[in-house]
Order: C-alpha cells, then structure tokens, then sequence
C-alpha cells in the first residue's frame, strides 16, 4: 500500500467541503469570474482556502489577506503556491493590518469579499473606480456598514443575513468550536463548571446548547429582555449580571459589542476564572483596562499556550485566552468551525459573489440578505450530498 506524505489538513479540509467541491466544478465550465479581481480580508485557515480556490476556478484573480490575528502561515504559503496574491501576514498589531487593507484596495479589486467591514468601510475613505459590490461575512461586519449604505450605494450581500449561516455556523458551528476550543487551551473538565455566556444571539445559542451537553451549569446575560426571557425558557440561569460574574468559573463573551467585561468587574471575578471570547473583534473583555488597573500585582504568560494569568494583589487569579481574540480561531491548533459549518456558508458566498458579478443588483441591493433561492439552492444540495 502506498503512503502519501504530502496529504496534510489543507487537503482533509478540502474533502470535506463537498458544496464547494460541486461548485468549483460548475465555475470551471460557467466562468463567472472572467477577468475580474476579487479583493479577500477574511480568516486565512484551510476552509477559506477552499473557497478562494473555487473562486479562482470561475475564473477570479484573487488577492487576499487575513482578518487580525487569524492568518495561519501554512494556509497563506498554500495558497500563495497556487496562484492567489497574499498581502501580509499574521498579527495583531492593528497598525499593520490596516496597512494591508490598504495595499489590497491598492489592488483595485472589482469585487470584496469582507469579513467585519473592513474592506468596505476603508473603501470609502479611499475609494477607486470600478468596483462593482461584494459580500460582508458576518454580523460584526454588517452592524458596522448598516450606517454607511448611503455611500456604499453598490450590491453588497450579507451573509449573516441567511438563516442557514445564523443556524449552521453562529448557533451550532460556533457553539461546537467554542467548546473544543475551551478544552484544547486549557486542557480542562467541563463537568460541573458554572459557565456564563454573555450574549444569546445565534453564536450564544450555540455556546450555552454545547456547555450544557458538556455537563456545565450555563448561566445566560443578555442585554436585551425578550432575548434573556428566551435564554430562561430554554432552561439556563439568567441571574442578574454582577451575579452572574461572582458564580462563573468561565465566562465567555459572543455578544459582538465592547467593553462586555472591564476592570470595573475585577471585584467580582472569582478567583482562578477563566475569560474567553468568540465575538468578531477582541474589545469585548477589555485586556488593556484590565491589565492596566492598579488592583493587578503581576501577568503571567505562556504565549504558546496562548493563556495569560493576571494575578491580583489581594492573591486572585485570571485567566485570559487568547488575549481576548475570537478563541476558536486563535491558540494552540486553531480549526475554527466545523468543515461543515463553513462549507455551507462559503457555499452561499460563492454564489452571492457569482450573482453579484453578473450585474443583476443594483444600489437598492446594497446590505441585503442572502437572496432566498440561494438559500433554497444551498440548502437543497447539502441534503442531497447527505441522503
Ligand atoms: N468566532 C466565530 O467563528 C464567529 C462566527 C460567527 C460570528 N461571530 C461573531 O460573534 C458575535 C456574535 O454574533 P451573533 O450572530 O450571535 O450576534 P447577535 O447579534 O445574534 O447576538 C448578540 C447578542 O448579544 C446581546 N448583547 C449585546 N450587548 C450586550 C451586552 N452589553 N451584554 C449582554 N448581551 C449583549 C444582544 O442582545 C444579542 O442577543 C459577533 O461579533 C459575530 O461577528 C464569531
């Protein structure tokens, strides 16, 4: 029997994303990306990697570059070996990466697949001629545009804004890789833990469902009544905030917003409390603020680890991941969500950006939905291939 060495998780990842697969195969023949360029700032990691790959076979120049901090180097040099022009590489230094969101518009790309808004909303301040619209990715990314649609005035299809991205990626793919991500930093039980998750949006939902399944108490804080009615019908605890935090032994934070958990709540942190985020941006536990306070006598990091412990004078101990990043996709081994999850939404970015390129919409179609017969479309295949 033979052995092929050269198979690595780019190629496990690849096989698993079967719409992608049928796609990539319909776009070789249909084309309908001839002579375009499409300008890419979202997570380099293997699943994306298919989808740039698809879209290169309907016939996009592709140029791409990552979100901060989630570029993996082994899928960026895959990618560079195949034909797409990366632009930078992984960082956390929000200095740098802006740096290559410009030089990717440099590129005067005619099509933007956006993942938090960034590309469109550095587009405005330095806009070119030609380009024609493209794709926002996820819910940080449109709360971020909504207020400038005037402007954008072009297509530009949120894929948020399908059911089958809220239900297949934020509730159960977001939950499920939030958790194996909890037990791949910290190598930590799950059983008996009091967990609160802050948010009970879809990637909320999620969170709470697979916390729960992993024998933790859940505790849900959300800002909003008629969501935290809906957390409490579910059967998880919604205590009042301060509560919450005095009783959690983890806290995860997936509401999308700022400043969720701040120095002001260091007197209520439990000693040996672990702070995890899955929400887009690392604003919502506010590191700096906490670090910087003077209750804190010292930090301890294991930058491998991805773990930081911020140790305060009266003797209690925090744990970090991740410095706050989104934790699935940061860390030791990051996979990200499920090969599944992504290749039902990557399936719908591949054909939001083929109708966006086929001149259809107009400005009125800009910050929209994922239009329902490609939802349908999607939906359809992925039972087919799973019948
Ligand atoms: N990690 C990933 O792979 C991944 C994937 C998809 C989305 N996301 C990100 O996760 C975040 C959440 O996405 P979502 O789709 O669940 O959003 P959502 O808008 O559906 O839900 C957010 C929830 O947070 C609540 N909230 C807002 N401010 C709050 C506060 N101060 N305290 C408590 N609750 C508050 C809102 O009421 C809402 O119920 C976004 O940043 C999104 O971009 C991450």
């Amino acid at each position: 029997m033979q052995q092929d060495p050269q198979f690595s998780r780019i190629d496990w990842v690849a096989s698993g994303c079967r719409l992608l697969k049928g796609i990539a195969a319909e776009f070789a023949r249909t084309q309908p990306f001839a002579g375009l360029t499409i300008g890419t700032a979202i997570h380099l990691e293997p699943k994306t990697a298919a989808l740039l790959l698809t879209l290169k076979a309907g016939g996009a120049r592709i140029v791409a570059t990552g979100n901060l901090n989630s570029t993996q180097p082994a899928t960026a040099a895959f990618l560079a070996d195949n034909g797409i022009a990366i632009i930078g590489e992984q960082t956390r230094n929000a200095g740098a990466h802006h740096g290559f969101i410009d030089a990717l518009l440099d590129e005067k790309p005619d099509l933007l697949l956006d993942n938090g808004g960034d590309l469109f909303a550095r587009f405005l301040e330095r806009p070119y001629d030609g380009l024609i619209g493209g794709t926002e990715e996820t819910t940080s990314g449109r709360t971020r545009l909504a207020p400038l649609r005037e402007r954008l005035a072009r297509p530009i299809i949120v894929i948020n804004d399908s059911p089958i991205k809220q239900f297949a990626e934020n509730r159960h793919g977001v939950g499920q890789s939030l958790f194996e991500s909890f037990l791949r930093f910290t190598n930590r039980s799950t059983n008996g833990k009091r967990v609160l998750v802050f948010g009970y949006g879809a990637c909320g939902k999620g969170t709470a469902a697979c916390f729960r399944q992993g024998y933790s108490a859940v505790s849900v804080v959300d800002i909003d009544p008629v969501t935290t009615l809906e957390a409490h019908l579910d059967g998880f605890s919604t205590p009042h905030r301060a509560d919450a935090i005095r009783a959690a032994d983890v806290i995860i934070t997936v509401t999308g917003h700022p400043g969720i958990v701040t120095a002001a709540d260091l007197p209520l942190l439990k000693d040996g409390v672990i702070l995890m985020n899955g929400g887009h941006f690392p604003h919502e536990i506010d590191r700096a603020g906490l670090i910087a306070n003077p209750a804190v006598a010292s930090v301890a990091s294991s930058p491998e680890d991805g773990i930081e412990t911020i140790v305060l004078a009266d003797g209690r101990r925090i744990h970090l991941l991740a410095a706050g990043h989104m934790a699935n996709l940061a860390g030791p081994r990051p996979l990200g969500n499920s090969i599944e999850a992504m290749d039902l939404g990557f399936a719908m970015q591949a054909r939001c950006l083929e109708r966006v390129a086929g001149r259809t919409l107009g400005a009125d179609a800009c910050l929209v939905p994922v239009p329902a017969d490609i939802d349908r479309a999607v939906a359809g295949a992925f039972l087919d291939l799973n019948r």
